[in-house]
């Protein structure tokens, strides 16, 4: 009697079958009689990246290799048979939304390996069989696409209260707030110090690359540096958009957050969170506010000029808005919030609700 997921024997079978997408899930190793340690696992494994997985296991008998942006990762599953290490590349073009309607669920067998062929339903109804919610609060989401579970995405323009909002709702669902804006200034308070040419491509994407932007709660570092305050400067929030609209910068930021998300709870605010970073955000807001009322705000916050805030507040929304890559706009699936005239607890309260009836806390 076999002991052992023979996956190479798996990924062979599953390399000449035509299934779009392939579905390991954990539940079906529970409901035949494995002990699965971490029992919250599903691997989403596009058929087109199942001939190259199975190359990878040529290497050994229990193993298959998962890489994700460019990085190789294990995921261990215990089983009360011996562990089973998986391996698996998920960096394809899947989304949830495919999976859901195209995807192909495996189950692998207990004593000999075996491979059945079922619906995603299918998968649903097993792990509501072992009191498991629908999806898997771990289930691994294409990199490519910025899957992020448990990431609340909240983008607009400046001056919709972005800031305090998302502070507020990451406090009260215990996640972990991103300012994703403090990584664009943070950017370009390096390139103004170091003077580089703002017209150098490579030069402004080099700097984007190796830049370590963190944050520890409130403060924002690069390296070991609080430049909280310095980020914050008349200068840097001027050159931010231009610095801002570089695909190099862009790519390199998108993929720290990326990285960031991948570990969930995150809530989020930035421009184009929704859209691009995380496409597949279980909650999306756009949150928005008359260009007056923003002015408003931010003028009783800075002591600037009305006229002068609202004269820059439209400057930064047109270069946000027509810039090429990442423009200012709502996702499509996105809940628009327009703040005006509305209290700040009004608007969290609302989005805290949003999350809970998403299930997303
Ligand atoms: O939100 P903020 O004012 O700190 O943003 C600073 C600038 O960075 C602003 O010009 C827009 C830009 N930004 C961006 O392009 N993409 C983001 N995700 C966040 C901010």
């Amino acid at each position: 009697m076999a002991s052992q997921l023979r996956l190479r024997d798996l990924l062979a079978s599953l390399a000449n079958s035509d299934c779009d997408f392939v579905v390991i899930g954990s539940s079906a190793l529970v409901l035949q009689g494995w002990d699965v340690v971490p029992s919250d696992l599903d691997l989403f494994v596009p058929s087109d990246e199942v001939d190259g997985i199975r190359q990878l296991l040529e290497v050994g008998e229990h193993q298959a290799v998962w890489v994700r942006d460019g990085e190789a990762r294990r995921v261990e599953v215990e089983t009360d048979r011996g562990p089973v290490d998986l391996y698996l590349d998920v960096s394809g073009d899947l989304t949830y939304e495919r999976v859901e309607r195209d995807a192909v669920a495996v189950m692998i067998g207990a004593d000999e390996l075996s491979v059945k062929v079922g619906s995603l339903a299918h998968v649903r109804d097993m792990r509501a069989a072992v009191g498991r919610p629908p999806v898997p609060a771990d289930a691994v989401r294409p990199a490519e696409k910025g899957g992020a579970p448990r990431v609340v995405a909240i983008d607009g323009p400046a001056g919709a209260g972005k800031s305090t909002v998302t502070r507020s709702v990451a406090r009260s669902l215990g996640f972990t707030y991103l300012d994703t804006g403090a990584m664009y200034r943070s950017v370009t308070l390096v390139v103004l110090e170091q003077r580089a040419d703002p017209d150098d491509h490579a030069r402004i994407g080099e700097i984007a690359d190796s830049t370590e932007i963190d944050f520890d709660g409130e403060r924002v570092l690069i390296g070991h540096r609080d430049v909280t305050s310095l980020i914050r400067s008349a200068e840097v929030t001027k050159a931010t958009p231009h610095i801002a609209a570089y695909p190099e910068v862009r790519a390199a930021m998108v993929k720290r957050q990326r990285q960031l998300f991948s570990q969930g709870g995150y809530v989020a605010e930035g421009r184009d969170t929704g859209t691009v970073v995380a496409p597949d955000a279980p909650l999306k807001i756009y949150l928005t506010a008359t260009p007056e009322e923003r002015a408003r705000r931010r003028s009783l916050e800075t002591h600037e000029l009305l006229a002068d805030v609202l004269a820059a507040i439209e400057e930064r929304d047109r270069l946000d808005s027509v810039r090429e890559l990442s423009a200012l706009k709502p996702a499509k699936d996105a809940v628009v919030l327009d703040t005006t005239g509305r209290s700040i607890d009004e608007v969290v309260e609302e989005i805290v609700k949003l999350a809970r009836d998403r299930g997303i806390v």
